[in-house]
This record gives C-alpha cells, sequence and structure tokens, in this order.
C-alpha cells in the first residue's frame, strides 16, 4: 500500500469518499492498523486517561507524547501520523514551534492542537514552517474545567460561531479540521463550508471521516461508554476482525448511526 499523505485525504475528500482515524500509542497496534488499512493514526492525548488512568489529558507531557510518537513510527508502515500537542503547549510562538517540532522530529506527519478562532495566526505560523496543522474545535477535552465537563458544543445560537472559526482556521491554513460532540447538523455545515478534510468524533455522519479512541473501539475502557463509541469486538471477536469493521463502517457510511449522534 503507498504511504497516506494529506493529498491522499484531500483526494478523498473530493472524491467523497470516507477515511478512517484512530487512535494509537504503540508499535504493535500501529502494524494492526496499517493490515486494516486505516488512513490515519492519531496519537492523541487521551493517552493520559486511556494508559495512564488519569481523570483527564491535563496531566500529559510533551516528552511523553513524544515518546508513543516514536514508539508508533517504529510499527508504521503507511498510515499519516497525526500527533497531539499537550495541554498548555503553546504559551508563546516561539515555545509552540520548538514543540511542534519535537513531535514532527519524533515521527508525525502533521500536529493536532485543540483550541478555537484565536488559533489562527499560530496555525499560519506552523504551516509556513512546513509543519502541517489539524485544528481540533467543538469539545475540546484540555479545556474540560472551563467547559465545565464533557458536553455537546455549538448548539442553538453557538453553532454559528463554531462554523465561523472552523471557516477562519481553514482558511489559516488547516490541512484538517476535527470536529468533537457537536450536533450532526453542525458537523455538515462545517464539512461542507471548507476545503479540507474533516474528522468527526460525535459530530454526525457528514464529516469526511470518522476517528475513535482504540481501546473505546475495543470495549475495553472502563465506565459507560460515550453515546458516539461502539464496540466492534463484540461482532468480530479479534483485534483484527474489529478494526477492519471499523475501518469497513466507516467507509460504507454504516457508522456513525443515529444512535451515535447529537441533535
Ligand atoms: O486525544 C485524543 O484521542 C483525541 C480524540 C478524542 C479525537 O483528541
Amino acid at each position: 500500500m503507498k504511504p497516506v499523505t494529506l493529498s491522499t485525504l484531500q483526494s478523498l475528500k473530493h472524491a467523497q469518499e470516507k477515511f478512517s482515524v484512530i487512535t494509537c500509542y504503540d508499535a504493535a497496534f500501529a502494524s494492526r492498523i496499517n493490515d486494516a488499512g486505516i488512513e490515519v493514526i492519531l496519537v492523541g492525548d487521551s493517552l493520559g486517561m486511556v494508559l495512564q488512568g488519569e481523570d483527564s489529558t491535563l496531566p500529559v507531557t510533551l516528552e511523553q507524547m513524544a515518546y508513543h510518537t516514536r514508539c508508533v513510527k517504529k510499527g508504521n508502515r503507511h498510515s499519516l501520523i497525526m500527533a497531539d500537542l499537550p495541554f498548555m503547549s503553546d504559551p508563546s510562538l516561539p515555545a509552540l514551534l520548538s514543540n511542534a517540532a519535537t513531535l514532527m522530529r519524533a515521527g508525525a506527519h502533521l500536529v493536532k492542537i485543540e483550541g478555537d478562532a484565536w488559533l489562527a495566526p499560530a496555525i499560519t505560523e506552523l504551516t509556513q514552517r512546513g509543519i502541517p496543522v489539524c485544528a481540533h474545535l467543538g469539545l475540546t477535552p484540555q479545556t474540560v474545567n472551563q467547559m465545565g465537563g464533557y458536553k455537546v458544543q455549538g448548539r442553538g445560537e453557538h453553532a454559528e460561531a463554531l462554523l465561523n472559526a472552523a471557516k477562519l482556521l481553514a482558511q489559516a491554513g488547516a490541512s484538517l479540521l476535527l470536529l468533537e460532540c457537536v450536533p450532526a447538523s453542525l458537523g455538515q455545515a462545517i464539512t461542507e463550508a471548507v476545503d479540507c478534510p474533516v474528522i468527526g468524533i460525535g459530530a454526525g455522519p457528514h464529516t469526511d471521516a470518522q476517528v475513535l479512541v482504540l481501546y473505546d473501539l475495543l470495549g475495553i475502557t472502563p465506565g459507560k461508554p460515550a453515546r458516539f463509541v461502539r464496540n466492534f469486538m463484540l461482532d468480530s471477536g479479534s483485534v483484527e476482525g474489529a478494526l477492519a469493521a471499523y475501518h469497513q463502517a466507516v467507509k460504507t457510511g454504516e457508522y456513525p448511526a443515529p444512535e451515535h449522534c447529537f441533535e
């Protein structure tokens, strides 16, 4: 299989063909994810919750993100690797550039950063220096304390502000957008309004791609799963089967179903 690049994802969007994204933190799973044909691996700071047992992503450090990105790179053959800039890695522009460079040197092909319209200048600076960016909007787990919990964003009168922010960040140079926990109608409006591919998690069936946390998809995350989660192990019985079933369900549009979406 040819290595997946940002151009591959852009072509898939133009062809109206869905692609799948999954989180991963180590070499063994990265190799299995490649076997399933999943286009993008996200080394997410969700590792703080699923690997480290923390109750939020805030304690995750840049060094830990770089370590797990290096692990994933060693097992990866052809998926595109996206790595999360952790909480407070953007205290100033020079620090942000240096932190993003650390993740790129560790093996990331692009970085993901959580925020809103205020991210636009930083996205332009990063992309001008050859660091592609995915802007993560909607429910941004690093601001859980400000949001007062993991809640659906962009409902009612807040939809327009989120749509405008998405357009601004795409114009600023974002190569991808990631929308978390927004109404399906807003997911559709943003996907249609921007040229770059849009990845959704709890953002409805109309986004160009879907992402899930690996451990959620395998049904091994403790506690009650979020509404958008589907346990792909139930019908597959093996890790390989679950990964292939997820990829297939995203490609065919079978996932997410209405019960995984927000209004
Ligand atoms: O860190 C992560 O895994 C994420 C996903 C929830 C999108 O940002």
